[in-house]
């Protein structure tokens, strides 16, 4: 019978193992297909470099809040970027992704406050 002598476990591998759990837990959440794609922190990490305050604001690109541009046309720019000025997404999200990047920059409104 294997027994786990917490106390003799170095502090640095118990550190390990905890991030090995944590590890497993965050690949244990629902893959991005099943619909619990989070498009905030997903836009703030991927997006926000360049579109500022979550798209509520210019930054190296354009303010997405309030674009006059139709859906296919942001679709569009998200899936083939721009050359020279955005990269192209379409690699990196599936078409219910962007979907529903195009539904957040929509919903988009100035923070409250
Ligand atoms: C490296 C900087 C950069 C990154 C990263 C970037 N963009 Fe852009 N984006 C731009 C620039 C610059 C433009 C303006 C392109 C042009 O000249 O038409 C733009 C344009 C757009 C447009 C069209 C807006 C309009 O009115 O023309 C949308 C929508 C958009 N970006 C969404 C996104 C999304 C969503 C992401 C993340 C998945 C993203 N961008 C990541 C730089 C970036």
């Amino acid at each position: 019978m294997l027994r786990l002598h917490l106390k003799t476990i170095p502090a640095g591998l118990g550190a390990a193992l905890l991030c090995a759990v944590m590890a497993q837990a965050q690949s244990a959440t629902p893959a991005p297909e099943n619909g619990s794609f989070e498009v905030e922190p997903v836009f703030a990490g991927t997006c926000g470099f360049c579109h500022s305050d979550g798209g509520r604001a210019p930054g190296k690109g354009p303010q997405l809040m309030n674009s006059p541009r139709d859906d296919d046309f942001i679709r569009d720019r998200i899936k083939h970027g721009k050359q020279g000025a955005m990269p192209a997404f379409d690699g990196a999200f599936t078409d219910t992704q962007i979907d529903q990047i195009v539904k957040y920059i929509r919903a988009l409104k100035p923070r409250a406050g």
